[in-house]
């Protein structure tokens, strides 16, 4: 069967109770025959999940979270579980994003510990891989990139449980981005690594990629082999950005 690619906006540190306003634009504005073709989904900040959730009602799209902690509650102050995202509304958790394995420091174990934090609350992980510009230069991305696919994806893994976002550190927010024949290489080698190690559920998995993308570039990435959808920032966060990109499928 195809792979039903999936569009994720990750808005990231921004959005106030006022975005839902913007938020409310993509709901009406995802038409039915876009549902059928392609998944939507909205990762907004914890404080707006609820919120949006509500908004949303069944969607498209589809709520998720940004991160989650790897205990499901407790004595960790400021953290935010998967169990209470899913319970906010949410049926997805970003882990691994490149920002939150600088900002945070987070290792491939931690970012794989998580994963299974939200498969335990029912939620799909969105697992976050990709190489620094200097890691590019020196001809390392593809195995760099193997390394952390091997190292944040937990054994179990499936094409219903899991989603891998590829995004190169240097295209995040920069307007940059890979060759589409550059990011052929690297999705065919993601889907190789994965088939190798899950059989029929890599084959299955869905491949995001990330970094830039907008509008006017996403046909042309999303037509790339492999690529089954994208994760999008900056242009997430309006309604006609986000729109223009499902427009692609
Ligand atoms: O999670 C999303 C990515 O980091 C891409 O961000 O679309 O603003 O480059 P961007």
């Amino acid at each position: 069967a195809a792979i039903k690619p999936l569009v994720a906006g990750n808005w990231k540190m921004n959005g106030l109770k006022a975005s839902q306003a913007e938020f409310y634009k993509m709901v009406v504005g995802i038409s039915d025959e876009v549902a059928d073709t392609v998944d939507a989904m909205i990762c907004a900040p914890s404080t707006l999940t609820a919120l949006l959730a509500e908004k949303a009602g069944k969607g498209p799209p589809a709520i998720g979270g940004q991160d989650c902690h790897t205990a499901a509650s407790g004595a960790h102050t400021g953290d935010i579980s998967a169990e209470m995202l899913a319970d906010a509304g949410a049926s997805a958790v970003i882990v691994g994003h490149s920002e939150r394995r600088t900002d945070h420091g987070e290792s491939d174990a931690i970012v794989n510990a998580k994963a299974q934090a939200a498969w335990r609350a029912g939620l799909i992980a969105i697992i976050c891989v990709g190489e620094t510009e200097a890691e590019r230069k020196a001809g390392n991305a593809v195995s760099i990139v193997e390394g952390q696919l091997n190292a944040s994806i937990p054994d179990g893994a499936t094409a219903e449980n899991t989603v891998v976002a590829y995004e190169p550190v240097w295209a995040i927010g920069t307007g940059l981005t890979p060759t589409a024949a550059d990011v052929a290489e690297m999705h065919k080698a993601m889907r190789v690594n994965l088939e190798g190690r899950l059989g029929s559920e890599g084959q299955a998995m869905r491949l995001l990629y990330g970094g830039s993308v907008k509008p006017a570039n996403a046909r042309e990435l999303m037509s790339v082999d492999n690529v089954n959808g994208a994760l999008v920032g900056g242009a997430s966060l309006k309604a006609d950005d986000l729109l223009g990109i499902l427009a692609a499928y």
